[in-house]
This record gives C-alpha cells, structure tokens and sequence, in this order.
C-alpha cells in the first residue's frame, strides 16, 4: 500500500476540489476499489448511484459501456474515463444495425439489451437488462418471445430460469467467462472437496449448471458473505475475489481467475492523471441519449 498512499492522497484531494466523486465497479484492482472509490458495486448499483450523487463530476472506474450509462442518466455531470481503450467484447459484439436485424427475425418481440452494449445499441432497444435482473426484466416483458443482446450465455442462462417465455439471442460473448468449461469445475472440485464454486452469468451454461451458485458480481458478494464458506472459488474476473477477502477471513478464496484486459486498463495513475487534465470527458448524442435513457431507466424503475 505504502507505493500507493502518494497517488490515493492526490487523487482525494483533486476529488474535493472538482467536486468528484469515484464510482468503482467490483473489477477494479483494490488499490482503485478500496483506496480511491466513493461508491462500489455491480453495473446495476453504479447506473443507479450515477443517479443519485451529488457531484459535478463522475470519474468512471469500470469500462467505457458503465461511463456512457452514466452519462445517459446524468448529462449534466462531467463523465470521465481514466482510459478511453477500456472496452468490453460483449458491447463491441453488436451495432444498432444489429438489433434491428433481430426485429426483422423476430417481428413484434421486444429487445431486452444487456447493459454492456453501446448508447446507440440501447436507443435502439426496448429495454436494459443487467445480470442482476436479467430474468426479472425478460419474466415481465408481455410478449412470449424475447430478444436478449448481445449475450447469448447470459440470455441461455435466462431462458433456464424462465422458462415460460421463448428466449432468443445475439451469438456475443464476454471474453472473461467464455473461457471457463465444466470440465474445468469437475477437475477443480475432484481436487479441492469442499470448495464452493460460484460463477457469474456470463459464464456457459453447462458452467453455471456446474457451479453451487450463480450471481451478479453484487449477488456472489451477497452469496459468499451470508454462506461463509470455508473455501470459496469465484468462477469470474480475478479482482472481484481480491476486493472480498479481507472483509471476508474467514472464506478462503483460490484460485484459478480470469483477467479482463478492459478492466485492467484503469491505474491509479490514470485516474489521477484524468482527474487533474479532466481529459477523456464521455460524450453521449444528446438524441441517441434521449432514447437510450428511457432503455436504462425502464429498467432501473422495474428493478426497484
Ligand atoms: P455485473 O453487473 O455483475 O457487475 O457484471 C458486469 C460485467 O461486466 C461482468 O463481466
Ligand atoms: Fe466485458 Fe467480460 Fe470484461 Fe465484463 S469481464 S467488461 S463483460 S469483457
């Protein structure tokens, strides 16, 4: 920590004088999460936090899909992204063309849209969906058939836990979870007995079916702080186990994790360099925002 307290007392002190505040998703390494993050959480906590603070300025700490939603909901703050490169496989797999050809496929059915996808592929949907709420938000749609973009693990995970509605989807994937296989779970558990395995979502669902537990980023927290395993694997992004342990001493948490290379693109370094030039703002289409506001917010007022 001692190589990190000069950047996270910088960085304090630009967040008071911009009048900033820092929203960290789960991902971020812990010297963002715990040193510099006003507020922590999954996609879903950190749209609706982006709602509720009061601050002139946003530094996103997360990816540039979690920047633009928060730009959606709050135009008149100042949005900033520490790196402009932090992308994500899931938002780049589809375009707005893309969706449209999904209404061609499937005349009449709404669009749910992952909240990893870009502003214009969400003004072009009906509707957000997080892995939080992705059932939720897909069980309340009033159509039998339902588009999910742009994750077709996510969207086959859904279709198991709804399985009154026709769930149909786009071929993304999240680089992160798509690597995992159910072997590798069965060769985990013959070696480790007794260790919980805990997937996100996105993982395959032979992966999910797998695994003891699966949940939003938020949910995994929820699960392993209520559970207290004695040991824990988190079949997810390798910071997500980091940010948890301390808190958790008494849940062993073992390896082996992915990295998102997204993600890992935000230093401290480069919130701290964004927070003094504020270079890198976001910027939203204010029509394209428009449109794409009623997407998330139908979503945040569902989830509530
Ligand atoms: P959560 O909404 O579960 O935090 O997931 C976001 C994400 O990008 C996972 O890969
Ligand atoms: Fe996107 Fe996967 Fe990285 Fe999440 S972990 S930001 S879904 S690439």
């Amino acid at each position: 920590w001692a190589i990190y307290a000069p950047y996270v007392k910088a960085i304090n002190s630009l967040k008071a004088e911009r009048n900033a505040v820092i929203l960290g998703h789960n991902y971020m390494t812990p010297e963002i999460f715990h040193g510099v993050s006003d507020f922590v959480g999954d996609s879903l906590q950190l749209a609706i936090k982006a709602t509720e603070v009061d601050a002139d300025v946003i530094v996103q700490c997360g990816v540039h899909f979690m920047a633009e939603t928060s730009k959606i909901l709050s135009p008149e703050k100042t949005v900033l992204m520490p790196d402009m490169e932090a992308g994500c496989s899931l938002a780049e797999s589809i375009t707005a063309e893309g969706v449209d050809e999904m209404r061609r496929r499937y005349p009449g059915a709404p669009v749910v849209s992952y909240v990893n996808t870009t502003a214009e592929v969400k003004a072009a949907s009906d509707i957000c969906c997080t892995s939080s709420n992705a059932a939720q938000i897909v069980a309340a749609q009033e159509s039998h058939t339902v588009i999910m973009t742009p994750d077709q693990y996510l969207a086959q995970n859904v279709a198991k836990d709804v399985p009154q509605k026709n769930v149909v989807w786009w071929e993304g994937s999240c680089i992160v979870h798509e690597q995992y296989s159910p072997q590798d779970l069965r060769d985990f558990r013959e070696w480790n007995p007794g260790t919980r395995l805990i997937a996100h979502p996105e993982c395959p669902p032979d992966v999910v079916a797998e695994a003891d537990f699966s949940g939003s980023t938020s949910g995994i927290l929820k699960y392993v702080t209520e559970e207290k395993p004695e040991k824990a694997l988190l079949i997810t992004e390798c910071s997500m186990a980091s940010n948890i342990a301390d808190s958790l001493p008494e849940v062993e948490f073992v390896g082996p994790c992915n990295m998102c290379p997204y993600m890992k693109k935000i230093t401290l370094e480069k919130v701290l360099w964004v927070l003094h030039t504020m270079d890198n703002q976001v910027e939203v289409d204010p029509t394209v925002a428009a449109k794409a506001r009623l997407s998330v917010q139908r979503m945040i007022d569902l989830s509530r």
